[in-house]
């Protein structure tokens, strides 16, 4: 029987980090499709686990692990899949990966706010789709971020990026934070301002707050009435922060104008009110999506676990 460590990986994990995981333990990989009960049955034993955001690491999977687990290593920044209470009470470590998708998330959400803002998707549909006759005064007529009030609901790693990659479009920034960042306020000229504030005021508001049982449904039915007329909406965070039901009725009503999401309550469920409206712009969870984003988590997956494994503090605990 092999002394090394045994590392289940939920589902999979990029090379870089399987590769030096390999070098030191053996590693048990998944596939793409999560089979849970397989999952129940694999992790029996494992010294470490390494899970995602489709993986719910709750109290039976962690039972289903054994007394040997010593570290969940979360393949993301978000860690609301993982049961930390349960992690805890079995003095197993909970780890995730900031800053590496900091800047890759941040450039999705601006691109997503500009493709709501200036009607990418629907000039891209109506094009694909045969119905574009050519260059007409009138058409798509959408708004510039130039001059806009950005609100940024949590200004943490990727809030403060956001607000950093907009200062080139000229944009007023508002935050609605716990707690004030004066340092942000003084190097971004952010101003802070409440919830229903930042609401009122704000041309675009982009969402960047975890997802918790306080900020679950932030974004409801009388948060969306305070929002301007002509107003976009942007999600990369988690879908469980916006109503999405409260969404559709109000983009009906034009209240907000517009939205953008890249994250939705249920994945990978997209709510059929949602697919039905032409002013959603529609991503499929892909804020990290970029090469270097997924191999700087995956190297801090690797990190996280060789660390605790070989009886260190964590390098990033959540
Ligand atoms: C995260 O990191 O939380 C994203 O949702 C996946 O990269």
């Amino acid at each position: 029987m092999s002394a090394r460590h045994r590392v289940v990986v939920a589902r999979y994990l990029p090379a870089a980090g399987r590769e030096r995981l390999a070098e030191r333990f053996d590693v048990d990989e998944g596939t793409a499709a999560l089979d849970r009960a397989e999952l129940m049955r694999r992790v029996a034993g494992a010294d470490a686990l390494v899970a995602d955001p489709t993986v719910a690491v709750d109290a039976d999977l962690l039972d289903a692990a054994g007394p040997r687990l010593r570290v969940v290593a979360n393949f993301a920044v978000g860690y609301d899949n993982v049961d930390v209470d349960a992690c805890r009470a079995r003095r197993v470590a909970v780890t995730n990966t900031p800053d590496v998708l900091t800047n890759a998330t941040a450039e999705l959400t601006v691109a997503l706010m500009l493709a709501a803002a200036r009607r990418l998707g629907e000039g891209e549909r109506l094009l694909r789709a045969g119905r574009w006759t050519g260059w007409e005064p009138g058409q798509l007529l959408g708004r510039e971020l130039s001059g806009a009030v950005v609100g940024i609901v949590g200004l943490g790693r990727i809030g403060t990026r956001v607000a950093e990659l907009l200062r080139g479009f000229g944009v007023e920034s508002l935050y609605a934070a716990r707690s004030r960042h004066l340092e942000a306020e003084e190097r971004l000229g952010a101003r802070h301002a409440t919830l229903e504030d930042l609401l009122a005021e704000s041309d675009v508001v982009t969402l960047h707050a975890p997802l918790t049982p306080e900020t679950r449904h932030l974004i409801d039915r009388d948060a969306l009435a305070r929002m301007k007329p002509g107003a976009v909406l942007v999600n990369t965070s988690r879908g469980g922060l916006v109503d999405a039901a409260a969404l559709a009725d109000a983009l009906a009503r034009g209240r907000p104008a517009a939205a953008a999401l890249d994250v939705y309550e249920e994945e990978p469920r997209v709510p059929e009110e949602l697919l039905a409206l032409e002013q959603v712009v529609l991503a499929p969870h892909m804020g990290s999506a970029t090469t270097a984003a997924r191999d700087g988590m995956a190297l801090l997956v690797a990190d996280n676990v060789i660390a605790v494994l070989g009886g260190g503090a964590p390098v990033t605990p959540v």
